[in-house]
């Protein structure tokens, strides 16, 4: 045991304090919840001006989270997904879409959008991942030393994105900065001191909600073969979506698609700065270890630290007796470094398998609906790194992001040898 290492009394995992601490620490506090206290419970965190809630349980172990996800009918999303508070139900919806809603208004709603992220359809736009992820390698290959997460990293999934729905490139770091609010967990640099987070957080959805509503005037006019002209012109069961319904998608997707997949290339390229056999596995065969590499860094990184789930009546999970209306967190990440399903699971390995990790959720209806996407997006642009970039390494340490929401990477120096 480290001399930082807590002992089970000692982990609060709803204090901002536990949040700021190494990655290795937070870990090692996970571990010891896993083995001592898998369904932990937890008092809410302290915000000011809102009352603190009842207090929710910390799902920890990897059998617990499937066996929860699996059962929607007694662990709820309607609650809110996204959210430990209870936020008012339009807040929550608003913010979360379907994410925070439970069967049959979920299914119908991702059924609008499903069709465009099956693999097949994932085919035909390819193409344009490919061009992206070429032209933001090729933008960076001549300068030698770059903030990965910046240059490279949070571009790149929100230019794919932008370029689905069809966003004009002047509104695309509106788009960032905006989301960055959204999924911030007040961290400083995205919240200044100062600034009431509730009031950020509320500026940044009227602000997206704003350029949605232009865009989808526009389509309504002149419909294009983008997301957001099928999205505006969509017909499911006889309903049109409202422009509300339309905003609370359109910010689920932006915010959904771009923190999570620039989390796991940031975290991909630590690692693999980190071990730089696990680099050179990968390199000599870049298609061939493509697949479990990519599972292995979305494992790793457990961009999505948890998603909460509502208890519709009392239920008992691995003789733990649960009362209806208690929360529930499920962590991603603990349940992905779980000794009990993974060998060796604080190594970093790019050719493990089989991987059956939970970092796109556990199995059920809300199941990430972008894990094709993220899949391919995630292969292309590691593909592009090795290739224009063959002797990239890490140039200083990485900037952990506070938030207790996503695993994030604020910044990563790295370094090459420039293209001329
Ligand atoms: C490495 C990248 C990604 C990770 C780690 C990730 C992780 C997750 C997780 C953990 C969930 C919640 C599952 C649950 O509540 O049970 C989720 C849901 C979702 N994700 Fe992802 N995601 C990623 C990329 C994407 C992308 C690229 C998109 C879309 C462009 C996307 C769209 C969604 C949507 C729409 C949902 C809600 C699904 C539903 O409630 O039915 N995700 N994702």
């Amino acid at each position: 045991m480290s001399d930082n290492a807590l002992t089970v009394d000692q982990i609060d995992i709803s204090s901002r304090e536990f949040w700021g601490r190494p990655w290795a620490e937070r870990d090692a506090a996970f571990a010891t919840l896993r083995r001592e206290r898998p369904i932990a419970f937890f008092d809410e965190p302290v915000i000011e001006a809102i009352p603190p809630g009842p207090g929710y349980w910390a799902i920890t172990r990897h059998a617990d989270i499937i066996e929860i996800s699996r059962n929607p009918e007694v662990f709820s999303s309607a609650a809110g997904a996204v959210s430990i508070l209870d936020l008012p139900q339009e807040m929550s919806e608003f913010f979360g879409s379907f994410i925070s809603m439970d069967d049959p208004r979920h299914a119908h709603l991702r059924k609008i959008v499903s069709g465009t992220f099956t693999p097949r359809m994932l085919d035909k736009i390819l193409a344009d991942v490919e061009r992206v992820a070429i032209d933001i390698v090729a933008g960076v290959a001549g300068k030698g030393e770059i903030d990965l997460v910046t240059e490279v990293a949070s571009p790149f999934p929100l230019l794919v994105i932008c370029d689905m729905m069809g966003i004009p490139e002047s509104q695309q770091q509106m788009v960032l900065e905006q989301s960055n609010i959204i999924l911030s967990g007040a961290d400083p640099e995205f919240i200044p001191e100062g600034t009431d987070p509730v009031a950020a957080f509320l500026g940044a959805g009227a602000l997206l909600e704003g350029l949605l509503n232009e865009l989808a005037a526009n389509r309504r006019a002149e419909p294009t073969d983008d997301l957001l002209s099928a999205l505006v012109n969509t017909d499911v069961d006889g309903e049109r979506l409202t422009q509300q319904e339309l905003a609370s998608f359109f910010i689920l997707l932006a915010v959904a698609g771009n923190e999570t997949t620039r989390t796991a290339t940031s975290h991909g390229v630590a690692h693999l700065g980190a071990n730089p056999d696990q680099r050179a596995i990968w390199m000599a065969d870049v298609d061939g270890v493509t697949p479990t590499a990519v599972e292995e860094i979305v494992r790793y990184a457990s961009p999505v630290v948890w998603m909460r789930r509502t208890l519709t009546r009392d239920h008992v999970v691995s003789g733990h007796q649960f009362h209806e209306g208690d929360k529930v967190l499920l962590f991603y990440g603990s349940a992905n470094r779980d000794d009990a399903v993974f060998a060796d699971p604080d190594r970093f390995d790019v050719r493990r398998d089989p991987n059956p990790h939970v970092g796109f959720g556990g199995p059920g209806p809300h199941f990430c609906l972008g894990a094709h996407l993220a899949r391919r997006e995630l292969g292309l642009i590691f593909r592009e790194m090795f290739r224009q970039l063959p002797d990239l390494e890490l140039a200083g340490p990485p900037d952990q992001l506070h938030s207790s929401f996503i695993n994030g990477i604020k910044h990563l120096p790295v370094r090459f040898t420039p293209t001329t």
